[in-house]
């Protein structure tokens, strides 16, 4: 099992190649740096003897909370969806979203491969994704340890998922290894989602498939008030696919739900 998330996994300090040294253990082979490997996850963000990245957002520090993960999946995502969206509006029911998600992704047409749910938080869709593509390997990411627990919970029984901690912004892979990466629900929590797509566009083979959902700017009174709360960032929807073709992705594409929007692009072939 181990091995072969192993040879997915690149030094998120230096990007070298990591080796197991100890079943509790991998190690840079240039830099030396150490990631734990837990019964749960493999973690590539904490490194023994430094402190862990502070959350930089009051929404990113309840995403680390335990008492709020407990209440994630069935009531929060489904409140803060509403919140940013506006009331009133059509917002997909989980199964409804990951059709949209399936469909982009191409999930089913291949029964293999290799896909990353990059901030996976307690698993619904990394879970969703194993299902589809049984014979695939399928990693969740996050930076998040209580979400990470939960997504053991959510996945159990799915042999073909991997959970890694990992920081969007230093992401612990070799390049060009994801035939697709799903994305929900998170680069409003990111400090830098054009730092984001760089990254994931790397990750990708040629041909593969970046699938993302996010809050659009807009003047609702609740998404200003819910902006303030948390610290989350929306996403303006002109630049949006100037910057996703900027990074070098093709094929934009769309769906929106009053102000939450889903889009896929593609990295070209080679
Ligand atoms: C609102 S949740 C979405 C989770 C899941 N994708 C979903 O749609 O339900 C956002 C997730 O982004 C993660 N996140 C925030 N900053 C991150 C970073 N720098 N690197 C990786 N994940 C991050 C959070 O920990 C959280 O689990
Ligand atoms: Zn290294």
């Amino acid at each position: 099992m181990l091995t072969q998330v192993l040879d997915l996994l690149a030094c998120p300090s230096c990007s070298a190649e990591v080796t197991q040294t100890s079943s509790t253990e991998l190690k840079c082979s240039s830099c030396g740096r150490g990631a734990p490997v837990t019964p749960a996850f493999i973690d590539m963000v904490r490194e023994p003897g430094k402190p862990d990245p502070a959350a930089p957002t009051t929404a990113q520090k309840l995403m680390e909370s335990t008492a709020f993960v407990r209440l994630y999946e069935a009531v929060m995502r489904p409140f803060f969806s509403r919140l940013f969206a506006g009331f009133g509006n059509h917002i997909p029911d989980y199964a409804e979203e990951f059709e949209i998600y399936r469909k982009w992704l191409k999930l089913g047409e291949e029964n293999t491969g290799t896909w990353l749910d990059l901030s996976c938080g307690a698993g619904y869709f990394t879970d969703q994704l194993a299902g589809a593509v049984p014979e695939a390997t399928v990693v969740g990411l996050d930076i998040s340890e209580a979400m990470l627990h939960k997504a053991v919970q959510e996945t159990v029984g799915r042999r073909n998922v991997h959970l890694v901690r990992g920081d969007v912004r230093q992401l612990p892979f070799k390049e060009g290894v994801f035939d697709g990466v799903n994305n929900p629900g998170s680069l409003h929590l990111y400090a830098d989602p054009v730092g984001a797509y760089e990254a994931v566009f790397r990750l990708l083979k040629p041909g593969g498939v970046y699938v993302a959902s996010t809050f659009a700017v807009n003047d609702l009174v609740s998404s200003r008030i819910g902006v303030r709360m948390t610290g989350i960032r929306r996403t303006d929807l002109k630049q949006l696919p100037v910057q996703l073709e900027k990074v070098g992705f093709v094929n934009y594409r769309l769906i929106k739900f009053g102000s939450v929007f889903a889009f896929a692009v593609t990295k070209p072939e080679a």
